[in-house]
Protein backbone atom coordinates (compact mmCIF):
# COMPACT_ATOMS: atom_id res chain seq x y z
CA UNK A 1 0.00 0.00 0.00
CA UNK A 2 1.74 3.33 -1.03
CA UNK A 3 1.33 6.56 0.95
CA UNK A 4 1.65 9.81 -0.33
CA UNK A 5 2.80 11.99 2.51
CA UNK A 6 4.46 15.57 3.17
CA UNK A 7 7.68 15.30 2.97
CA UNK A 8 9.32 15.87 6.87
CA UNK A 9 12.81 17.22 7.21
CA UNK A 10 14.34 13.75 8.40
CA UNK A 11 13.65 12.57 3.92
CA UNK A 12 16.02 15.06 2.25
CA UNK A 13 19.40 12.44 2.36
CA UNK A 14 16.76 9.40 1.18
CA UNK A 15 15.39 11.62 -1.35
CA UNK A 16 18.97 12.87 -2.70
CA UNK A 17 20.01 9.42 -2.77
CA UNK A 18 16.77 8.15 -4.77
CA UNK A 19 17.33 11.48 -7.13
CA UNK A 20 20.86 10.65 -7.60
CA UNK A 21 19.78 6.56 -8.60
CA UNK A 22 17.09 7.99 -10.66
CA UNK A 23 18.78 10.55 -13.05
CA UNK A 24 22.35 9.91 -12.38
CA UNK A 25 25.17 11.75 -10.30
CA UNK A 26 25.56 14.31 -13.26
CA UNK A 27 21.57 15.38 -12.73
CA UNK A 28 23.11 19.33 -11.32
CA UNK A 29 24.59 19.75 -14.80
CA UNK A 30 20.91 20.09 -16.24
CA UNK A 31 20.33 23.63 -17.02
CA UNK A 32 16.95 22.94 -15.04
CA UNK A 33 19.17 22.83 -11.62
CA UNK A 34 20.46 25.90 -12.18
CA UNK A 35 17.11 27.44 -11.17
CA UNK A 36 17.10 25.61 -8.09
CA UNK A 37 20.80 26.47 -6.82
CA UNK A 38 20.90 28.02 -3.66
CA UNK A 39 16.55 28.26 -3.27
CA UNK A 40 15.05 26.02 -1.10
CA UNK A 41 12.29 23.84 -2.62
CA UNK A 42 8.60 24.62 -1.51
CA UNK A 43 8.27 22.54 1.64
CA UNK A 44 4.53 23.23 1.31
CA UNK A 45 4.75 21.56 -1.95
CA UNK A 46 7.25 18.44 -1.31
CA UNK A 47 5.83 14.99 -0.91
CA UNK A 48 7.08 11.46 -0.52
CA UNK A 49 5.88 8.28 -1.57
CA UNK A 50 5.95 5.71 1.07
CA UNK A 51 5.29 1.23 1.45
CA UNK A 52 6.45 -0.37 4.16
CA UNK A 53 7.90 2.77 5.99
CA UNK A 54 10.46 2.64 2.94
CA UNK A 55 10.72 5.94 0.19
CA UNK A 56 9.36 4.97 -3.23
CA UNK A 57 9.12 7.94 -5.18
CA UNK A 58 9.57 12.12 -4.45
CA UNK A 59 8.19 15.08 -5.77
CA UNK A 60 9.25 18.64 -4.96
CA UNK A 61 8.68 22.19 -6.78
CA UNK A 62 10.59 24.64 -7.04
CA UNK A 63 9.39 28.69 -6.80
CA UNK A 64 10.41 30.33 -10.42
CA UNK A 65 8.74 33.60 -12.28
CA UNK A 66 9.32 34.44 -15.95
CA UNK A 67 10.40 37.70 -16.82
CA UNK A 68 9.11 39.69 -19.85
CA UNK A 69 11.78 40.12 -22.42
CA UNK A 70 9.53 41.76 -24.62
CA UNK A 71 7.84 44.47 -22.37
CA UNK A 72 8.53 45.94 -19.29
CA UNK A 73 6.12 44.02 -17.79
CA UNK A 74 6.36 42.43 -13.75
CA UNK A 75 7.64 39.15 -13.51
CA UNK A 76 5.26 36.34 -13.52
CA UNK A 77 4.95 33.76 -10.59
CA UNK A 78 5.49 30.16 -11.89
CA UNK A 79 6.16 26.89 -9.49
CA UNK A 80 8.15 24.61 -11.52
CA UNK A 81 7.45 20.67 -10.93
CA UNK A 82 10.37 18.07 -9.92
CA UNK A 83 12.55 16.66 -10.01
CA UNK A 84 10.09 12.95 -9.43
CA UNK A 85 11.19 9.94 -9.45
CA UNK A 86 9.80 6.90 -8.41
CA UNK A 87 11.76 3.51 -7.75
CA UNK A 88 12.81 1.43 -10.55
CA UNK A 89 11.45 -1.69 -8.98
CA UNK A 90 7.98 0.33 -8.04
CA UNK A 91 7.87 1.84 -11.30
CA UNK A 92 3.90 1.48 -13.15
CA UNK A 93 2.14 1.48 -10.07
CA UNK A 94 0.79 4.86 -10.65
CA UNK A 95 3.21 6.55 -7.99
CA UNK A 96 4.76 9.26 -10.70
CA UNK A 97 1.29 10.69 -11.22
CA UNK A 98 -0.27 10.40 -8.27
CA UNK A 99 2.29 12.33 -6.42
CA UNK A 100 1.90 14.95 -9.03
CA UNK A 101 -1.71 14.67 -8.64
CA UNK A 102 -1.58 15.61 -5.07
CA UNK A 103 1.14 18.21 -5.92
CA UNK A 104 -1.21 19.68 -8.38
CA UNK A 105 -4.04 19.62 -6.57
CA UNK A 106 -1.90 21.15 -3.39
CA UNK A 107 -0.53 24.12 -5.45
CA UNK A 108 -4.17 24.93 -6.82
CA UNK A 109 -5.23 25.36 -3.21
CA UNK A 110 -2.33 27.62 -2.42
CA UNK A 111 -3.13 29.69 -5.07
CA UNK A 112 -0.67 28.75 -8.07
CA UNK A 113 -1.50 29.68 -11.17
CA UNK A 114 1.03 27.90 -13.56
CA UNK A 115 3.03 25.46 -13.35
CA UNK A 116 6.37 24.62 -15.73
CA UNK A 117 8.13 21.33 -16.19
CA UNK A 118 11.45 19.95 -18.49
CA UNK A 119 10.26 16.33 -19.38
CA UNK A 120 8.81 14.05 -21.59
CA UNK A 121 5.12 15.01 -23.04
CA UNK A 122 3.58 11.78 -23.51
CA UNK A 123 3.87 11.39 -19.50
CA UNK A 124 3.20 14.86 -18.38
CA UNK A 125 0.20 15.24 -21.23
CA UNK A 126 -1.85 12.52 -18.45
CA UNK A 127 -1.48 15.60 -16.00
CA UNK A 128 -2.64 18.33 -17.92
CA UNK A 129 0.64 18.99 -19.21
CA UNK A 130 1.21 20.35 -22.94
CA UNK A 131 3.40 22.81 -25.11
CA UNK A 132 1.07 24.98 -26.01
CA UNK A 133 1.78 28.26 -24.50
CA UNK A 134 5.31 27.36 -23.74
CA UNK A 135 6.81 28.51 -27.04
CA UNK A 136 7.95 31.88 -25.98
CA UNK A 137 9.63 30.52 -22.97
CA UNK A 138 13.40 30.52 -22.47
CA UNK A 139 15.97 28.82 -19.85
CA UNK A 140 18.96 30.13 -18.55
CA UNK A 141 20.77 27.34 -20.53
CA UNK A 142 20.00 24.96 -23.58
CA UNK A 143 16.84 22.90 -23.51
CA UNK A 144 14.99 21.05 -25.85
CA UNK A 145 11.87 22.62 -26.88
CA UNK A 146 9.68 19.79 -27.24
CA UNK A 147 10.54 19.11 -23.03
CA UNK A 148 9.51 22.53 -21.98
CA UNK A 149 5.72 21.79 -20.84
CA UNK A 150 3.06 24.09 -19.19
CA UNK A 151 -0.05 23.71 -17.33
CA UNK A 152 -2.23 26.05 -15.75
CA UNK A 153 -4.15 25.47 -12.77
CA UNK A 154 -6.33 28.87 -13.31
CA UNK A 155 -7.45 29.13 -16.54
CA UNK A 156 -5.58 31.55 -19.01
CA UNK A 157 -2.98 32.12 -16.31
CA UNK A 158 -0.70 31.59 -18.64
CA UNK A 159 -2.18 33.67 -21.61
CA UNK A 160 0.40 35.36 -23.89
CA UNK A 161 3.41 34.22 -21.16
CA UNK A 162 7.18 34.82 -22.78
CA UNK A 163 10.24 35.51 -21.40
CA UNK A 164 12.90 33.75 -19.18
CA UNK A 165 12.32 31.59 -16.81
CA UNK A 166 14.58 32.34 -14.05
CA UNK A 167 14.82 32.46 -9.83
CA UNK A 168 12.35 34.29 -8.02
CA UNK A 169 13.39 37.78 -7.13
CA UNK A 170 12.87 36.90 -3.83
CA UNK A 171 14.74 33.54 -2.85
CA UNK A 172 14.45 31.70 0.90
CA UNK A 173 18.04 29.87 0.69
CA UNK A 174 18.33 26.55 1.00
CA UNK A 175 20.37 24.59 3.40
CA UNK A 176 23.21 22.26 2.13
CA UNK A 177 21.74 19.04 2.04
CA UNK A 178 25.39 17.09 4.26
CA UNK A 179 23.69 19.28 6.91
CA UNK A 180 20.44 18.03 6.90
CA UNK A 181 19.80 15.02 9.97
CA UNK A 182 19.45 11.62 7.99
CA UNK A 183 16.77 9.32 8.17
CA UNK A 184 16.45 7.28 11.22
C1 LIG B 1 9.16 8.71 -15.00
C2 LIG B 1 8.74 8.12 -13.64
C3 LIG B 1 8.63 9.27 -12.63
C4 LIG B 1 7.39 7.44 -13.80
O1 LIG B 1 6.94 7.02 -12.52
P1 LIG B 1 5.93 5.78 -12.36
O2 LIG B 1 5.47 5.75 -10.95
O3 LIG B 1 6.57 4.56 -12.90
O4 LIG B 1 4.77 6.22 -13.34
P2 LIG B 1 3.22 5.86 -13.18
O5 LIG B 1 3.10 4.47 -12.62
O6 LIG B 1 2.54 6.94 -12.50
O7 LIG B 1 2.76 5.85 -14.71
C5 LIG B 1 3.15 4.77 -15.50
C6 LIG B 1 2.67 4.99 -16.92
O8 LIG B 1 3.40 6.09 -17.47
C7 LIG B 1 4.13 5.65 -18.59
N1 LIG B 1 5.41 6.36 -18.61
C8 LIG B 1 6.36 6.35 -17.67
N2 LIG B 1 7.39 7.12 -18.06
C9 LIG B 1 7.06 7.62 -19.28
C10 LIG B 1 7.70 8.45 -20.20
N3 LIG B 1 8.91 8.98 -19.95
N4 LIG B 1 7.05 8.76 -21.35
C11 LIG B 1 5.84 8.26 -21.62
N5 LIG B 1 5.16 7.45 -20.77
C12 LIG B 1 5.79 7.12 -19.62
C13 LIG B 1 4.32 4.17 -18.38
O9 LIG B 1 4.56 3.50 -19.59
C14 LIG B 1 2.99 3.79 -17.77
O10 LIG B 1 2.03 3.69 -18.79
P3 LIG B 1 0.71 2.73 -18.64
O11 LIG B 1 -0.10 3.29 -17.50
O12 LIG B 1 0.03 2.87 -19.94
O13 LIG B 1 1.25 1.38 -18.35
C15 LIG B 1 9.75 7.08 -13.15
O14 LIG B 1 9.88 6.08 -14.13
C16 LIG B 1 11.13 7.63 -12.85
O15 LIG B 1 11.40 8.00 -11.71
N6 LIG B 1 12.02 7.64 -13.84
C17 LIG B 1 13.39 8.11 -13.63
C18 LIG B 1 13.43 9.57 -13.35
C19 LIG B 1 12.69 10.37 -14.39
O16 LIG B 1 12.88 10.15 -15.59
N7 LIG B 1 11.83 11.31 -13.93
C20 LIG B 1 11.05 12.12 -14.80
C21 LIG B 1 11.87 13.19 -15.38
S1 LIG B 1 11.22 13.82 -16.90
Amino acid sequence: MINIRPYREADPVAVEALLDRSFGPDRHKKTVYRLREGVAPMAELSFVAFDNKALRGSLQFWPIQVRPLRSDGPPVAAVLLGPLAVEPAYSGRGIGLGLMRVGLQKARSLGHRIVILVGDLPYYSRVGFHRDGAEGLRLPGPVDPNRLLIRELVAGAAAGLEGLIEKPSHIEAAPPVDQREAAP
